[in-house]
C-alpha cells in the first residue's frame, strides 16, 4: 500500500520531466551564483541534468539540455560578473568556460548515442519476447480447434483497446504480454473438461474458473520479466461491478489492464464458434458486451472497443 505515493511520484516525475529538468538547471545556476564561493568548480553540477536527460529521453533532447545549460551559464556570467569572471582573470575564465562547454556537449552527444543504442537493443529484446509468447500461446492452444489463435487475437485487440484509451506505452506492452498468457492456467485443467462438447456443469465451471489463479502461479516462475502481467492474469475474469462491490474502492482493485483483457477476451469468445453454439456476428457480439457495460465490463473499455471496431474494419469484416 505504501508504494502508491511512490508510484504517483514516479508518474508525476515522468509526466513533468522536461519542466523539472529546466527548473533544476535554472535553480542550480541561481544557487551556485548566490551560495557557492568557488563557482567554477561547481559548473560540474550541470553534468547531472545532462546525464538524467540521457537516461530518460533521447539523443536530441540530451544535446538540447547541454545547450540550455551552456546558455544559462552564459546568461549568469553576463548578468552577474562575479559569477565566474571574478574568480579568474577574464581570458582564463573564457577559455575555462569554452572547454567546459565543449566537454558538456561532447558528454551529451556520447550519452545520447549510448541511450539510442540501449533503446534499440531493448526494442529488439521486447519484439523477441513478445514473439516467443505468441509462439508459446499458439502451441498451448494447438490442441483445441475452438481456441486456436484465441490468445493472439485477444492480445492484438487488447493492445488496440489500450492504445485507444491512451494508456502509456509500457502499460500497453504489459497488457499485450498478459493477454497472450491470460489462459495459460487452463493447461493444468483436465482436457476432458476443456474439450467437453456440451455446456459445463457448475462443478466443471468452478474448475475452469480456477485457471486465472493457476495461470498467475505459473507466471510467478519467471517473476521479474512477467511480474506486471501477473495481476492482470489473476483479474481477467473479475466483474467490474457486482453486488459485492459496496463502493467504488472495490472497483478500483481491478487493474485497468485486466478490464481491457476481459472485454477483448469476451468479444473474441462471442464471435468464435464453440462446440455448443455458433459464433455471433461482430456487431451482435458488441451489443451483448455493451449491455454488460458497467456491470461485467469497465465502461471505458467498452467505449474504446466500440471505437476500435468502428475504425478497424478487419475486426468487423472478418471472422476468425
Ligand atoms: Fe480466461
Amino acid at each position: 500500500m505504501g508504494s502508491v505515493p511512490v508510484e504517483k511520484l514516479k508518474l508525476f516525475f515522468a509526466d513533468n520531466f522536461e519542466r523539472i529538468l529546466v527548473l533544476t538547471i535554472i535553480l542550480g545556476a541561481a544557487s551556485i551564483n548566490y551560495w557557492v564561493p568557488y563557482k567554477f568548480g561547481f559548473l560540474n553540477f550541470f553534468y547531472l541534468p545532462v546525464l538524467m536527460a540521457g537516461y530518460y529521453t533521447s539523443k536530441r533532447f540530451t544535446v538540447l539540455t547541454a545547450i540550455l545549460c551552456i546558455l544559462v551559464v552564459i546568461f549568469f556570467t553576463l548578468a552577474f560578473p562575479n559569477f565566474i569572471l571574478d574568480e579568474m582573470k577574464t581570458p582564463f575564465a573564457i577559455i575555462g568556460l569554452l572547454s567546459w562547454s565543449c566537454f558538456l556537449l561532447l558528454t551529451s552527444a556520447v550519452i545520447g548515442y549510448l541511450y539510442e543504442e540501449k533503446e534499440a537493443r531493448i526494442k529488439d529484446l521486447k519484439a523477441a519476447y513478445i514473439g516467443i509468447l505468441e509462439i508459446l500461446s499458439k502451441y498451448l492452444e494447438s490442441y483445441d480447434q475452438y481456441t486456436q489463435g484465441h490468445s493472439v487475437r485477444v492480445a492484438h485487440l487488447s493492445e488496440e483497446i489500450a492504445r485507444e484509451m491512451g494508456l502509456p506505452h509500457i502499460q500497453v506492452e504489459n497488457i499485450k504480454a498478459a493477454a497472450l498468457l491470460h489462459d495459460i492456467g487452463k493447461t493444468e485443467i483436465s482436457m476432458d473438461i476443456i474439450h467437453k462438447a456440451t455446456r459445463l456443469s457448475n462443478t466443471e465451471r468452478d474448475e475452469v474458473n480456477t485457471h486465472s489463479e493457476r495461470g498467475a502461479r505459473i507466471l510467478t516462475l519467471v517473476d521479474s520479466v512477467l511480474k506486471d502481467a501477473i495481476p492482470l492474469v489473476i483479474a481477467h475474469h473479475k466483474y467490474y461491478f457486482t453486488q459485492d462491490s459496496k463502493d467504488k474502492k472495490d472497483i478500483d482493485t481491478i487493474p485497468l489492464g485486466a478490464a481491457v483483457i476481459a472485454v477483448a477476451d469476451a468479444y473474441d469468445a462471442i464471435i468464435t464458434d464453440r462446440p455448443y453454439r455458433a459464433g455471433k456476428q461482430p456487431w451482435k457480439a458488441f451489443e451483448e458486451i455493451e449491455q454488460a457495460s458497467g456491470k461485467q465490463f469497465h465502461p471505458d473499455t467498452v467505449k474504446a472497443l466500440k471505437r476500435v471496431l468502428m475504425f478497424n474494419k478487419k475486426y468487423t469484416e472478418e471472422t476468425p
